[in-house]
């Protein structure tokens, strides 16, 4: 029953009547937005399609049936329903921000450089495209290109990068994450794959630091964990131009964003990327964990978290969720109607 779950629209700062005379970017859509939320919760929550990831031990014993829908616009206004407050894994989410980190500090130039950004067309986690790919590194987003991403950033010490990295990701989700220890052990007890990607990117010269130390770091901040308003709002962070709009903290370089949305909307699905822009046209990122976060330039951004994958390891109801979302509300960017146009 819709009352037993619970739907809110919490408002930072203002009263909702204050907040209409300002010059929202989503006030006039907030009835439209509600119902399309209580419309894809219910067509979607008896969804049986995927399975929960389990060749990282620890996911495999997440309850299938969680559920959660939250959305955090530019204008910090907060619309959630379902499980928006269990702390689930971000896993591949990670990868996005690592990348604003290293761009942050190096500039979008060397990172393009130093790890590239073209699509694999492969599992995220193929060796075949590390042999096969000029670049090795092939993009921020797939294993080897994420794990030397985290080898260039900077740091006295392994312990050093990944406090940095904690760090960061807390800023852009406004609040203090942690680490969720047993998805941490339960990784790096059987990441081997991994630890083979980051010596063939040894091998290729495109990893930066030692290569076991950065699978470590790597590993724990794919096991940092988050709940849905947490990575909904690290997602408006991107929206509203790498400013957070609840803290309003510039956390990631106004500059650097265009190259992050860019390579979400490329490889934020992995081989699922494709389909993906076809039928929903939003820059998002998913996670084994079972999130997926999509933005909406200057407008906010929805995260929804559901653990059963499909074949690429994309939430299977989070998918469903987001594409009926953006085709209510018009949002795909790639359509006329997201700039108002009929047709
Ligand atoms: O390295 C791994 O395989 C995981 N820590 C992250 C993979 C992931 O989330 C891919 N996502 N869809």
């Amino acid at each position: 029953m819709l009352v037993a779950l619970f739907i809110v629209i919490t408002l930072a700062s203002a009263p909702l009547s204050a907040l209409a005379q300002k010059a929202s970017p989503v006030a006039p859509n907030r009835a439209r937005a509600e119902a399309a939320v209580r419309e894809a919760y219910e067509k979607f929550k008896n969804d049986t399609g995927g399975k929960n990831a389990d060749y990282i031990p620890y996911l495999a014993k997440v309850p299938s049936k969680l559920f959660g829908i939250a959305i955090v616009t530019t204008d910090n206004q907060v619309l959630m329903l379902g499980d928006v407050k269990y702390s689930f894994s971000i896993q591949s989410i990670s990868k996005v921000f690592s990348m604003a980190m290293a761009m942050d500090e190096f500039g979008a130039a060397k990172v393009f450089d130093k790890i590239g950004s073209e699509p694999t067309g492969r599992a995220f986690n193929s060796v075949f495209a590390v042999a096969d790919l000029p670049t090795h590194t092939g993009n921020p987003f797939v294993n080897a290109g994420a794990i030397s991403t985290v080898s260039l950033i900077s740091a006295k010490s392994a312990a050093e990068k990944w406090n940095k990295i904690l760090n960061y990701y807390s800023r852009c989700a406004g609040e203090k994450l942690s680490l969720i220890d047993e998805v941490y052990k339960s990784e790096a007890a059987t990441n081997t794959g991994n630890k083979a990607l980051a010596m063939l990117l040894a091998k290729y010269e495109r990893i930066y630091a030692d290569p076991f130390e950065s699978v470590d770091v790597y590993t724990k901040q794919c096991s940092v964990g988050v709940n849905a308003i947490q990575l909904a709002r690290m997602g408006a962070t991107l929206a509203n131009s790498g400013k957070n709009p609840a803290t309003g903290e510039q956390t990631i370089k106004a500059e650097n964003v265009p190259y992050i949305l860019s390579t979400m909307m490329m490889a934020g699905l992995y081989d699922g990327s494709g389909k993906w822009a076809w039928h929903v046209g939003l820059p998002a990122k998913s996670g084994v964990g079972g999130g997926i976060v999509a933005i909406v330039p200057g407008k906010g951004a929805m995260a929804v978290f559901a653990p059963p994958l499909d074949e690429a390891g994309n939430s299977v109801k989070a998918q469903k969720v987001i594409e009926y979302f953006a085709d209510k509300l018009d949002f795909n960017l790639f359509s006329p109607r997201s700039v108002g146009l009929k047709y």
